[in-house]
């Protein structure tokens, strides 16, 4: 018998942001992903630049459909995704929504019903719109929050037949050291303090804790969750120094878990604050607000993050988002991320040994480039790296859930081809489908499933038995 509860929401995760395309297309705004056509860490733009590939996207807005029946193909029982916020709030701040922005969704939602696919949404996933970066800077002004506010009460009552299951913010705890990524501020990060970028997601928090708050009022049903980047600390040696180094960088992240489970800031905060000079504006209506716990925590594990209090000694890696130390027992990816399946055990038992609330891995995976080969008159992908790299992580998914962590789903990042976040690349591929789009954004948009489909599909017929 499977050790993966019988109702397990088996899918995958996309971003709009990252597979819609259609930037400009019936009535949408700007967002600050349609100005950064060399991603995160690359320029801003003045407008949109024909290089930028993430306008194009995988064309999911226009091929929605076609995704949506592949994955039912794979027996996906979730889908997330997330809602550009500039389709519903051009700018963010009109009185009205875009009824055009929210007929689209309705199809979207509409199309995963047919196919008995739950949808999982995200509310923000790094779309903050340009117009209020350019404003407000961002979540750096609280002005945000109703803004906010407002956007997530609109989608709520338009959706609350269609979709059950919500995420506040993509990987709320990044907006405290990648301000533009997380929060949409303008001001360049080294004109910023960590006061600065904690403002800004304190802000986030309370918005998510209001907006969880608006979701009970219009649904008593709908189950929201809080969603952050998780790449467990791990120390270098097991000298005391770097055990309690590691400890306290594990702080900073799981913090934010803590705020939208507890609706506090924990215990350690006032030491943390006190180390980088920061004092919090945090009104009573924002601690009213936080009040509002979520009823799962999900998070992204891409591979675990090893520190050192001195880390000068030790070779430098690379990681999905975080720079750790090489960890000499680990092997690396392609872009020399750490392979570590057991860091999902250990980050799903950490988290649930704290907050004993229901766990959902909602994204994983491992950026590779595929080279299409023909079998059989058909273009496919030999991707067993993609297939052992699933099924070491999905292993110990069962193993957490053997050690007793309720875990209710697990959703593989970018399972059709997307353009990547941080670089607004499209050769790191992480797909169980292929997508015709080169780095220069040739192609033709078509789609083919890799081998790592019909493995999946197998994985999920078998509710985890083939693993
Ligand atoms: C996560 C993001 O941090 O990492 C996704 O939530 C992103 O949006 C994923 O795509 C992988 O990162 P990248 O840069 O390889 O796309």
């Amino acid at each position: 018998m499977s050790i993966f509860p019988k109702d397990f929401l088996w899918g995958g995760a996309t971003a709009a942001n990252q597979c819609e395309g259609a930037y400009n297309v019936d009535g949408k705004g700007l967002s600050v992903q349609d100005v950064l056509p060399k991603g995160i860490f690359g320029p801003i733009t003045d407008g949109p630049t024909e290089d930028n590939l993430k306008l194009v996207g995988n064309d999911f807005y226009h091929r929605y459909e076609e995704d949506i029946k592949l994955m039912a193909e794979m027996g996906f029982k979730v889908f997330r995704m997330s809602i550009a916020w500039t389709r519903i709030f051009p700018t963010g701040e009109e009185e009205v929504p875009n009824e055009a922005g929210l007929a689209f969704y309705d199809r979207v939602f509409d199309t995963c019903r047919a196919h008995n696919i739950e949808p999982l949404v995200t509310l923000s996933h790094y779309e903050s719109p340009l117009y209020l970066s350019k404003k407000y800077d961002g979540w750096m002004n609280r002005k945000l929050i109703d803004l906010f506010a407002k956007y997530a009460e609109t989608v709520f009552k338009r959706y609350k037949d269609k979709v059950k299951y919500w995420v506040t913010f993509n990987e709320i705890n990044v907006t405290s050291h990648i301000p533009l990524l997380g929060g949409g501020v303008f001001t360049p990060k080294d004109q910023l303090t960590k006061q600065d970028m904690y403002q800004a997601a304190h802000h986030q928090l309370v918005a998510s804790g209001l907006a969880t708050k608006i979701a009970k009022t219009i649904n008593p049903e709908f189950q929201v969750g809080c969603m952050v980047a998780s790449a467990p600390r791990y120390p270098m040696t097991c000298h005391p120094d770097d055990v309690t180094y590691a400890m306290e960088e594990q702080q900073e992240l799981t913090l934010f878990v803590h705020v939208h489970a507890k609706g506090e800031y924990p215990y350690y905060t006032k030491r943390l604050f006190d180390r980088d000079n920061i004092k919090l504006d945090i009104t009573e209506e924002d601690k009213h607000n936080l009040k509002h716990t979520v009823d799962f925590i999900s998070f992204s594990y891409y591979n675990s993050k090893t520190v050192a209090k001195d880390p000068s000694k030790y070779e430098l890696a690379q990681g999905n988002l975080y720079r750790g130390l090489r960890n000499p027992y680990l092997t690396y990816s392609e872009w020399n991320y750490p392979i570590d399946p057991q860091g999902l055990r250990y980050i799903l038992n950490f988290y649930y040994e704290r907050y004993e609330l229901p766990m959902f891995v909602s994204e994983n995976g491992m950026g590779a480039i595929d080279e299409p080969i023909e079998e059989n008159g058909k273009l496919t992908i030999n991707d067993d790296y993609r297939i052992d790299f699933h099924k070491g992580h999905l292993k110990e998914v069962g193993h957490a859930i053997e050690d007793g962590v309720n875990v209710i789903g697990y959703t593989s990042w970018g399972c059709i081809d997307l353009v990547s976040a941080a670089s607004a690349q499209m050769e790191k591929r992480y797909g169980f489908v292929y997508v015709d789009r080169d780095k220069d954004g040739n192609g033709t948009l078509e789609r083919f499933p890799k081998k790592s489909f019909y493995w999946y599909k197998s994985v999920i017929e078998s509710n985890g038995d083939d693993l």
